[in-house]
C-alpha cells in the first residue's frame, strides 16, 4: 500500500534521513521505533508532504506522492495525527472533530463518521460541547486520533500518541487504537518512544539509529531480540 524507495530528507543543508526504504501492506499495523531524535517525526511529516524529501520515492496505492501537496495526500486517503495534540482549545470537542471532515469526500459522511467516533471514544460524546482545551491530556489524545479519522483516511500516520501522557492513560490510548484497528480496517503508522507499547501493538516494526533502518521484523520477533532488549526495554 505504502512504499519508501531510498528516501532522503533534510533541514536546509542538514541531511537527517538517509536512504530509507520500507513498506506497508494494507491492513498491517507497522511501528517505527528509535530514540529521541531518530527521524521518525521527519519521516512521517515527509510522507504527509509536510516536507520534501532531497530524493527518492514514496509511493502510496501505486501513485507518486512526491511534489504532491498536502492536502493531496490527504486527499489520496493518508492522514497524519501529528506530535502534541494538536487540537483548537476554544473550539467544542464537536466542532474540533467536524473540522476533521473538510475533506469533500470526508464531508458527506460526516454525520455517519461523527456517529462511530462517539462509538470508538464514548468519552468524547460525553463532553461533545465542551472547550476542547478543557478536555485531560488523554481525552485530548482521543480527540486528536479522532479528528484524523474523520478525514476517512485508509492509512493513518500516528506521531508519538503516548507522549507526555500518565501510564494508566497511555493503557487507555493503546487500547483504543487497537479498538479502532479492528473497528475501522486501517492501514496504520505508528512512530513511539515506548517501544514495549508500540511492539505490542504492530504486526511488524522498523527500528531507526540516526536516521537510518538497522533492523526491522516482525514485532514478536523484535520482543524478544537480545539488542533490542537491551536498546530499548531496559532488560
Ligand atoms: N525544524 C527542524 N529544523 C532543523 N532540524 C530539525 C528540525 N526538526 C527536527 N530536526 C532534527 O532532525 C533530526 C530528526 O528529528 P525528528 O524527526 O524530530 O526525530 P524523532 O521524531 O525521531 O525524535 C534531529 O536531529 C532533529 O534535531
Ligand atoms: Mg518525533
Amino acid at each position: 500500500m505504502l512504499q519508501l524507495d531510498n528516501v532522503n530528507i533534510g533541514y536546509g543543508d542538514v541531511q537527517v534521513v538517509w536512504d530509507l526504504s520500507f513498506s506497508i501492506e494494507k491492513g498491517e499495523t507497522v511501528a517505527i521505533i528509535g530514540a529521541n531524535g531518530a527521524g521518525k517525526s521527519t519521516t512521517l511529516k515527509t510522507i504527509a508532504g509536510l516536507m520534501k524529501s532531497i530524493g527518492g520515492s514514496i509511493r502510496f496505492e501505486g501513485i507518486e506522492l512526491m511534489g504532491k501537496s498536502t492536502p493531496d495526500i490527504n486527499n489520496a486517503g493518508i492522514s497524519l495525527v501529528p506530535e502534541g495534540r494538536q487540537i483548537f482549545p476554544n473550539m467544542t470537542v464537536e466542532e474540533n472533530l467536524l473540522l476533521g471532515a473538510y475533506l469533500k469526500r470526508a464531508r458527506v459522511h460526516r454525520d455517519k463518521t461523527l456517529v462511530e467516533m462517539y462509538e470508538l471514544f464514548p468519552i468524547l460524546k460525553e463532553r461533545r460541547l465542551q472547550k476542547a482545551g478543557t478536555l485531560s491530556g488523554g481525552e485530548q489524545q482521543m480527540l486528536t486520533v479522532s479528528r484524523g479519522l474523520m478525514s476517512l483516511p485508509r492509512l493513518i500516520m500516528l506521531d508519538e500518541p503516548s507522549l507526555g501522557l500518565a501510564p494508566k492513560v497511555i493503557d487507555l490510548i493503546f487500547d483504543s487504537i487497537q479498538l479502532m484497528r479492528s473497528k475501522l480496517n486501517l492501514t496504520t503508522l505508528i512512530v513511539e518512544q515506548d517501544v514495549r507499547k508500540a511492539l505490542r501493538l504492530a504486526d511488524r516494526a522498523y527500528v531507526m539509529v540516526n536516521g537510518r533502518i538497522v533492523k526491522e521484523g516482525l514485532s514478536k520477533d523484535l520482543l524478544e531480540d537480545p539488542d533490542i532488549k537491551k536498546a530499548y526495554l531496559g532488560i
